[in-house]
C-alpha cells in the first residue's frame, strides 16, 4: 500500500502526464477524477484510541493546543464557549486585539485606546485556565481609517512606541505570546523589487526595513514575560512562491538574530489547502529544522484547510481535510522547537473562510476540527492522532 503522503508525489507525476492527455482530450474530468484520487485515500480511517480533549491530549506531549475566536462567539455563543474552553488550552482573538477589526477598534482614535472587548476575552481566558496571546501588533491590515491621515515620516516612530508599550503594558504579564510583527515579507518574494523581499507597507517606508527592529525592541521591554513571534503565512508547499518565501523569512530571522533582535519564535500560520499536491514532508522539515537551529521555537498559529476547491461530497471533503491535517501535523510535531498548534476558529460554525473563501457550489465550508453544530469531525480525529503521535516536549 502506498503510503499517503507518497502516494501523492507518486500521484502527482502520474498527474503530470494525464496533464498533456487530459488537454489534449480536452477533458477536464480525467483531471479532475485523477487529481481526487491524488488527494482521497478511502482507506484512511482516522480511528483514535483516546477521546481525551485537544487540549489533555496536546498537554501530555507538551504542546499547547489552541483556537481563536471573536468576542461575539466567545460571550454570545455560550455552547461554542464551553466547547473553546473544554478542548482549548490557549485562545487568541481573532479580531480584538488588531487596531481596528470588524466591528471592534482597539484603536479608535490617535490618542484612545479600547480594550473592553480583549479584556472580556482575556477574562474568560483565565476564567476557564487559558493562556492568552495577542494578534498582532505591527501589521499593514486592519489599521483604522484615520492611520493613513495622521502617521507620517516624522512620527511613525513614536506611534508605533506609543501602541506597543500601551497595549502590551496593559496585558503585561498575562501574555503567553504575542504577534509582534505579521506578515512583512510579500505575498509573493519572486515578484518583489526588494531582494530581501521585504513587503512596502506604511511601516517600512516610515521607518525602513529596521522597523522590524525597532518594534521587537520596544516590545521586548513592555513585556519581558511575553513569548514574541514574527508570524506569516505561505510557508508550507514545495510551490516555487512558498520556496521563496521561506528563504526570505528564512533571511529576515538571520539578520534579526545576527543583530540580536529579541525575537523568540517564528508563527507559521498554516493556512493549508485541500485541493494542494505540493506538500513536500522533506522541504518542510528542512524548513522548520533550519529556524530551530536559530534558536527559535516555532508556532503553528492559524491553521486551517480551505476545502472551497474540493468535491461536494461531505465524506471525501472531510477524509482529504483530515488528511491535510495529519500529514502536516506529522511532519511539524516531529520538530521539537513546534511548541503550539493554533487553529483559526474551532468550528466550522465560525470561519473566515466561509467569507473569504466561499464554495463554488454554495455548500458549506468545512475547514476546522468540529463541524457547525460543534460536533467532532475527521479533522478533530487526525489532530488528536497527530497529538498522541508526537514526541513529548
Ligand atoms: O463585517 C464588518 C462590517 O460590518 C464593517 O463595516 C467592516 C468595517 O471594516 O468590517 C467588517 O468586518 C471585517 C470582517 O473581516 C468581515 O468578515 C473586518 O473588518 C475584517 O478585519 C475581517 O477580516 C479579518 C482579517 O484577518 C483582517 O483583519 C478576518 O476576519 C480574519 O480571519 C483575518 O485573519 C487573518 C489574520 O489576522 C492574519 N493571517 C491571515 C488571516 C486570514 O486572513
Amino acid at each position: 500500500m502506498i503510503p499517503p503522503i507518497n502516494r501523492r508525489r507518486f500521484l502527482r507525476l502520474g498527474l503530470g502526464a494525464f496533464a498533456s492527455l487530459g488537454t489534449v482530450l480536452g477533458s477536464r474530468s480525467i483531471l479532475q477524477k485523477h487529481k481526487l484520487s491524488a488527494l482521497d485515500n478511502p482507506s484512511r480511517d482516522f480511528a483514535i484510541t483516546e477521546w481525551s480533549p485537544l487540549r489533555e491530549l496536546a498537554a501530555n506531549k507538551d504542546i499547547i493546543f489552541g483556537a481563536s475566536a471573536r468576542f461575539d462567539q466567545v460571550m454570545s455563543d455560550k455552547q461554542f464557549a464551553v466547547l473553546l474552553a473544554q478542548e482549548c488550552r490557549l485562545l487568541v482573538p481573532e479580531w480584538e486585539l488588531k487596531w481596528s477589526a470588524g466591528d471592534h477598534h482597539l484603536r479608535p482614535s490617535p490618542g484612545e485606546f479600547d480594550f473592553a472587548a480583549a479584556d472580556a476575552m482575556l477574562s474568560f481566558a483565565q476564567t476557564h485556565h487559558l493562556l492568552f496571546r495577542g494578534h498582532a501588533l505591527i501589521w499593514h491590515e486592519s489599521l483604522p481609517k484615520w492611520f493613513q491621515k495622521v502617521v507620517n515620516h516624522q512620527n511613525a516612530a513614536k506611534v508605533m512606541k506609543h501602541h506597543i508599550e500601551t497595549v502590551m503594558g496593559h496585558y503585561r504579564g498575562r501574555m503567553h505570546s504575542w504577534d509582534v510583527v505579521n506578515e512583512a515579507i510579500e505575498y509573493d518574494p519572486l515578484a518583489s523589487q526588494r531582494a530581501d523581499g521585504l513587503r512596502q507597507t506604511p511601516w517600512f517606508e516610515f521607518l525602513g526595513p529596521d522597523y522590524i527592529d525597532f518594534a521587537f525592541r520596544i516590545a521586548a521591554k513592555a513585556d519581558p514575560d511575553a513569548l514574541l513571534v514574527y508570524n506569516d503565512f505561505g510557508l508550507d508547499y514545495n510551490t516555487a512562491m512558498d520556496k521563496a518565501k521561506r528563504r526570505a523569512v528564512l533571511g529576515l530571522l538571520k539578520r534579526l538574530k545576527a543583530k540580536g533582535t529579541p525575537v523568540h519564535a517564528l508563527g507559521i500560520q498554516a493556512h493549508l489547502r485541500g485541493d494542494s499536491l505540493d506538500f513536500d514532508p522533506q522541504s518542510l522539515r528542512q524548513f522548520l529544522k533550519e529556524v530551530a537551529a536559530l534558536d527559535l521555537k516555532i508556532l503553528i498559529t492559524e491553521m486551517d484547510v480551505n476545502d472551497s476547491k474540493l468535491p461536494a461530497d461531505i465524506q471525501k471533503r472531510d477524509r482529504i481535510v483530515a488528511g491535510v491535517y495529519e500529514d502536516y501535523l506529522s511532519v511539524v510535531l516531529d520538530e521539537p522547537a513546534v511548541i503550539a498548534v493554533i487553529t483559526w476558529g474551532l468550528s466550522d460554525r465560525y470561519t473566515y473562510l466561509s467569507e473569504f473563501f466561499p464554495r463554488a457550489d454554495h455548500q458549506p465550508v468545512r475547514p476546522l476540527p468540529l463541524d457547525t453544530n460543534l460536533q467532532p469531525k475527521l479533522a478533530w480525529n487526525a489532530l488528536a492522532r497527530a497529538f498522541q503521535k508526537a514526541q513529548k516536549r
